[in-house]
Parts: structure tokens; sequence; C-alpha cells
């Protein structure tokens, strides 16, 4: 007999086939619209397997119905939506997809920075709105990239994929990570820094860090005053690394120049939300893997990972410790 198998998401029949050669397959059917969480509670009860996206909460209540669960498998490389230690301490293997998004989410960062810094949006609104008469000297000048500082906070894959870039274009990078990469530092000229010398003196932020209890809210109020006046934060990590109602006042007020946002504590966020309203804000709704062919490299890896514990192998990227 096959495992069963819950899918929180339709995914490409691709995808689904090949899950459908190894397991019996239950699958939410809408593309767009996350699964309820009632809906999600009784499917769990009776599978082996759960392929689920950031957008489920797998926590303690929904591990405890899952009495034939063996994995969970995430379709994303971060897993702050899993509580891993309890699915460790029931002996349920947790899966992720690191490495195939790490040059997308390389690329999107860095554009993610150049569109904020060159205030790429606003521009096109003010044209598009019909409100260009002429060209002007100061006419929506932003902050130069060649030249500047980035202080990339965790550097992990991404962070070192975004540092290869952004030497590419004469910037200098310094790093704050629980590790000194000496190799890095040798080949590419990076500087290990603490974070609050980070903060100082760069003039862009990028935020790569996981998740995590000690990571909640690591940019504040004190963090963000230490930062330049003309400096621009760039987060396409977790929202909740961030105190959104500090970086909306330091906005507001001009203690820093600005922010490009891809990730918030709430997703969706609401169109209400402060952060929108302001200009030097350029925001994303959570899409920096989004290649056509990174997300598939996403969804064949965590189909992969799922189908190897259930083969009682070793996945490919077991998360638990
Ligand atoms: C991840 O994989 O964790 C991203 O946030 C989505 O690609």
């Amino acid at each position: 007999m096959k495992p069963k198998i819950f899918v929180t998401r339709k995914l490409r029949d691709e995808v689904v086939s090949k899950l459908r050669d190894q397991c019996e397959v239950f699958m939410w059917e809408e593309e767009d619209i996350p699964v309820p969480r009632e809906v999600l509670l009784k499917e769990i009860e009776d599978v082996d397997g759960l392929y689920c996206l950031l957008t489920e909460t797998i926590d303690k209540e929904l591990l405890n119905k899952g009495k034939n669960l063996k994995v969970v498998s995430n379709m994303a490389v971060g897993f702050n939506n899993i509580d891993v230690n309890y699915a460790t301490e029931l002996g349920v293997a947790v899966t992720n997809t690191p490495g195939v998004l790490t040059e997308t989410t390389a690329d999107f960062t860095f554009s993610l920075l150049m569109t904020t810094a060159r205030r790429i949006v606003e521009a096109e609104a003010f044209l598009k709105e019909g409100t260009w008469r002429t060209w002007s000297p100061m006419l929506l000048t932003g902050q130069d990239i060649y030249g500047s500082t980035l202080g990339i906070i965790g550097l992990g894959r991404i962070g070192e994929a975004l540092a290869r870039r952004a030497v590419g274009f004469n910037m200098k990078v310094i790093y704050a990570n629980p590790k000194r990469r000496s190799d890095l530092d040798e080949e590419l000229g990076l500087e290990h820094v603490e974070l609050e010398i980070l903060l100082k003196s760069a003039d862009f932020v990028s935020l790569l860090t996981p998740y995590t209890p000690e990571t909640e809210n690591l940019i504040s109020y004190d963090e963000i005053n230490l930062m330049k006046e003309n400096a621009i934060l760039i987060n396409t990590s977790r929202g909740g690394i961030v105190n959104e109602e500090a970086l909306f006042d330091a906005l507001k007020q001009k203690k820093i120049w600005g922010a490009g946002l891809d990730v918030f504590q709430q997703e969706p966020v609401s169109l209400d939300h402060p952060l929108l309203s302001l200009p030097n804000v350029v925001a994303t709704p959570h899409i920096a893997s989004a290649s056509i062919n990174t997300r598939l490299k996403m969804a064949h890896l965590a189909a992969e990972n799922l189908i190897e514990v259930l083969n009682n192998n070793n996945p490919k990227h077991l998360v638990n410790p």
C-alpha cells in the first residue's frame, strides 16, 4: 500500500505526478488560497506525510493530530512556521529546500536594493501619472550604489551570493554573522564586524538571517537609531526580524532614508499598514525566490525530500537537530 500524503496547495502537474508515483495524494486544490486550518487539522489525522508551504503553521496542536505522521516537507528554505523541536520529540522528520533558491533570492535582493536606492517605483508612477514636466537637476535623485557599503546580517548561502553581486558593483561589503567566513574575507575582501558597527557604517543593511526566537525584533528602535541618515534597509528574510513600528517611525521622521521590504510580520500585509503609506518604502509580496525555474526546483525538491523519508531513506535536507 502506498503511503498517504496531504499537499497543502495545488502544485504543478509534473510535481503531483512525481508524488503520485510513490504516494496516495490528497491535495488542497486551490492555487492562491491557503488551506483553512480546520481542513488541515482534519487531513493530518490520516496521513503519513505532509507537503506544506510557509503559509501553514505546523504547531503542537497540528502535530499531535498526525498520529501516522512521519514527515513534514516544507517547500521553503525557512522553517519558522514549523515547531521543529516538537516534531523531533514526536519522531517526525522535517525537511526544507535550501540551495536551489540561493541565486534567485540574491538576484531579487540586489534588485530590491537598486530599486529602492534609485526610486524606480516612485519614478514610474511619477511618469505614468503625467507629472513629468521637464528634466530637472534634482528630480527623483536617489542614493549611489557603487562605492557604498553594504552590511549583510546573516552570511549564509544567500548572504554570500549577495556579497558576490555587491563586490561586482564596487561596493564594500561588511557582515555580521555568528561565524567569521575567512575564506570569503580573503576571496572577496569582506569584513566581519559586530552588529553595532555594521549598523553604524552601512549605507545598505540587508537582512538575510533565519527567523528564530533570537532574531525576532533584531532590528528595533535602538538598532535603527544607530543607522546612518542615508541608510536603506532591505528585508528579504522574514518580517518578524524587524520591529515594524520602529521602522515606520524612523522612515517617517527620515532618520533613515528608505526601505525595500519583501516580507512583513503579517502576510499578506494589510493595505492600510502604515509602512505602505510611505513613499520611501518599496514593498513586494514575498517573491524573492519567485522565478519560474526556482519555484519548480523548490517544489520538486520538497517532493523528493518527502518521498525519501517515506521510503526510509535520508532526505537531502533534514532540518531536525
Ligand atoms: C523561503 O524559502 O523561506 C522563502 O521565504 C520563500 O522562498
